[in-house]
């Protein structure tokens, strides 16, 4: 089969991953269904099919963003995120770095026995070392100053004039990225909130940014409502998407058609 592009199959991404050829994604953001967390119109995922199929899809150097977190059943946390991130590595994919999606505490929330749950994990895998990474610029650097040319004192007394290096307004990011959740703020697209967990479109634009370049494949394989598909479009990426319910599907495929 030829790569399809800019499509969004309303289909199990397995069947999906089977279609599609070896090698042609460059990148992968995706939440998958967490630990039956939420009832998702009742879905469950074969793990170990979709973890070979997504390496037989992404090109060498190309990477998997995994988004995830654990449930906790009577007091106890699964530690299913773990698991999934060692079978990646078991499948032969490099755990680039394990990142952390926090999200900005807004009101208060009952459960007075635990610290409040704020943040999910954002696994990026790689098949190979990278082969794109554009780190975000964009953490004011408070040490920020010009280089300027000064003098250092040798050994045998004399002055060395010498050129002292600048430090830049803005450094990278550090790997934890936090943003604002909810309506209001993770989409302004009200469809989209028929959907019980959306990521923020903001995250998801981020690690297009990231770890792929312009003309790319980024393919979400539980889109969901689209959140990825709709911002790998707005960053002139190609998209791909696979959402095994109808219902979903139908507002990923109009959100990505609003945001024309
Ligand atoms: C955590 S949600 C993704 C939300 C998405 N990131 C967004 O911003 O809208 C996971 C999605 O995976 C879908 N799903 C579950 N099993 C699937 C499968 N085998 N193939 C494709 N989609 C699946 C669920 O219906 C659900 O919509």
């Amino acid at each position: 089969m030829s790569l399809p592009i800019d499509q969004l199959f309303c289909e199990d991404c397995r069947d999906t991953l089977e279609r599609l050829p070896p090698d042609c994604i460059d990148l992968v953001v995706t939440s998958p269904p967490y630990a039956d967390m939420r009832a998702y119109h009742g879905y469950s995922i074969d793990l170990p099919g979709i973890i070979s199929g997504l390496w037989k899809v992404v090109k060498p150097g190309g990477v998997v963003v995994w988004i995830t977190a654990d449930k906790t059943v009577q007091g106890d946390e699964t530690g299913d995120s773990l698991r999934q991130a060692l079978a990646f590595k078991e499948q032969g994919f490099q755990l680039w770095d394990t990142m952390i999606f926090e999200k900005e505490v807004r009101g208060a929330t009952g459960n007075n026995r635990g610290y409040w749950q704020v943040w999910d994990y954002m696994f990026v895998f790689s098949k190979g070392a990278p082969k794109t990474i554009n780190l975000l610029m964009d953490r004011p650097n408070k040490e920020a100053r010009k280089g300027d040319r000064g003098t250092k004192r040798l050994s045998n007394g004399e002055l060395k004039s010498i050129q002292r290096g600048g430090y830049s307004a803005y450094g990278r990011r550090t790997n934890i990225w936090k943003y604002k959740v909810g309506k209001g703020h993770s989409t302004k697209d009200a469809i989209a909130f028929q959907h019980p967990a959306i990521f923020p479109e903001a995250l998801a634009r981020d690690h297009i940014l990231s770890w792929s370049n312009a003309g790319d494949v980024v393919y979400d394989p539980f889109m969901g409502s689209g959140t990825v598909a709709k911002m790998a479009k707005l960053a002139g990426r190609h998209y791909l998407g696979s959402e095994v319910s109808a219902a979903y599907c139908a507002i990923a495929r109009e959100r990505v058609v609003i945001s024309e």
